[in-house]
């Protein structure tokens, strides 16, 4: 039976206006000091936190050793996603440490909903990275200084020193307070409330594509564009939009093709993620790992083996694709779920429940599978900008 999908869009309304007034709240703060980090965006328009968080985004000195920060994975000239292409996961600060997983998108997180079971579907809808295992931007800004295959310091005293010895570490004050420096747990939670609330800026969530563009009624597709649209969302023919959800909501919100619910596409295994190799205190399992997914998050092997449908936003600009970066372009993902079941695929990384009422034999032509490749290249932000060079 072909599982029912939740409505195009997810956000309660109350709470996209609660992100549409967080995002109204860039007005310029006077006195607002010169930009210090590197290839920064434009920061006259972030108030104190915003500013505070776009500098600790950008600030090298937070890993151990230093020279990575949030952005050396997740640049805004690639949609906040891992510029390093060359690999399926991101390296460590550590050399010769590797994450397990594909880098996700910073890019539109702001409207990921918290991990919660749809009552009337009955199935996991929304939580951050790729298994939901965490809430909020402030929750999920605190792990990667302290994960060892990232940042890598080595405990939250050496974090708070770094943070105190920050040359704008008076900021913290500032804005949350004398006390905010003080102790480990109120350093890490103004931490992850400044990246919090720069992430919620619309540098992260512009809504600046061509298909943005198109649904505003400023421009039209090309033919190939048009087709490669409807061919995703026809249920006869590539059904993305039953979990990429295309369309404008009912109250004119633009879509962020994503439902955020789970599921396990049977991708293969990735023999060149080089977490495979990591040492047993990282990876226990050597080879054998297996990457359970949401079914760890949730302990619950009937979930096993399912990851959150990602944003499909800047699509272009985020591979490899798959939460273990397997494919390398956007045609073999389309060819993948047009003959998984027909194709010599290589087997799924984990077997049981993989989903196949929505695809896997999809009987496209080559042509269609180009066609929809076209249109997801639309979704690339500044496409205006562009235009204007
Ligand atoms: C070493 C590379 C690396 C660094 C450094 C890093 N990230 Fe990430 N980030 C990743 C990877 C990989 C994922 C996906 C991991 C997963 O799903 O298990 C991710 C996921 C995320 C997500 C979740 C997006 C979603 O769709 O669920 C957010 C938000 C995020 N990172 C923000 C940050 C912030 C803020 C920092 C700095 C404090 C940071 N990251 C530092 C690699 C990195
Ligand atoms: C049943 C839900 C479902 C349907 C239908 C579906 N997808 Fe997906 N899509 C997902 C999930 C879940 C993932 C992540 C899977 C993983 O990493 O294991 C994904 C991943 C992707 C990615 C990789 C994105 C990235 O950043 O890594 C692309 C591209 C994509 N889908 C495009 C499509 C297209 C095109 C179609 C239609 C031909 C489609 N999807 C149909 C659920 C779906």
């Amino acid at each position: 039976m072909k599982k029912k999908r939740p409505g195009y869009f997810m956000i309660p309304f109350a709470s996209f206006l609660g992100i549409l007034v967080l995002m109204g709240l860039n007005c310029a703060e006077p006195g607002s000091p010169p930009a210090e980090a590197a290839h920064s965006e434009t920061s006259s328009d972030l108030n104190a936190k915003e500013e505070l968080g776009r500098l600790l985004f950008f600030d090298e000195s937070l890993s151990s050793p230093p020279g990575q920060s949030c952005a050396t994975c997740h640049d805004p000239k690639a949609a906040f996603a891992n510029p390093d292409k060359s690999l399926p996961v991101s390296k460590g600060a550590i050399p010769g440490f590797y994450g397990k997983r594909n880098d996700l998108v910073v890019s539109y997180a702001a409207f990921i909903p918290k991990l919660h079971k749809d009552p009337s579907e009955n199935i996991w809808i929304g939580g951050m990275f790729w298994d939901g295992r965490v809430n909020t931007l402030a929750e999920q800004a605190v792990l990667p200084p302290l994960t060892s295959f990232e940042m890598a310091n080595r405990d939250r005293a050496e974090f708070l020193s770094k943070l105190r010895k920050l040359s704008y570490a008076g900021r913290f004050k500032d804005v949350f307070g004398p006390e905010a420096l003080d102790d480990t747990d109120r350093a890490l939670e103004s931490f992850g409330a400044a990246l919090e609330a720069f992430q919620r800026t619309d540098q992260f969530n512009p809504f600046s594509s061509k298909y943005d563009a198109y649904l505003r009624g400023e421009t039209s597709l090309t033919e190939q564009e048009s087709r490669g649209l409807a061919l995703f969302e026809d249920e006869k023919k590539g059904n993305c939009a039953a979990c990429h959800p295309s369309r404008k909501g009912e109250d004119g919100t633009h879509p962020l093709f994503t439902d955020w619910s789970y599921d396990n596409l049977g991708v293969p295994k990735n023999p060149e993620n080089p977490f495979y190799l990591m040492p047993a205190d990282i990876n226990p399992q050597g080879k054998g790992f297996v990457d359970l997914g949401l079914g760890d998050t949730v302990k619950d092997p009937a979930e096993n083996g399912k990851f959150r449908v990602p944003t499909l936003r800047n699509v272009t600009l985020t591979g490899p694709y798959m939460h273990n970066g397997v494919f390398k372009e956007l045609f073999t993902v389309v060819a993948f779920y047009n003959t998984r079941d027909s194709g010599p695929w290589p087997p799924p990384e984990y077997a049981q429940n993989v989903n196949k009422d929505e695809m896997g034999d999809l009987k496209l032509m080559n042509e269609e599978t180009e066609d929809i490749v076209a249109f997801m290249k639309t979704l690339e932000d500044g496409w205006k900008k562009e235009e204007k060079k």
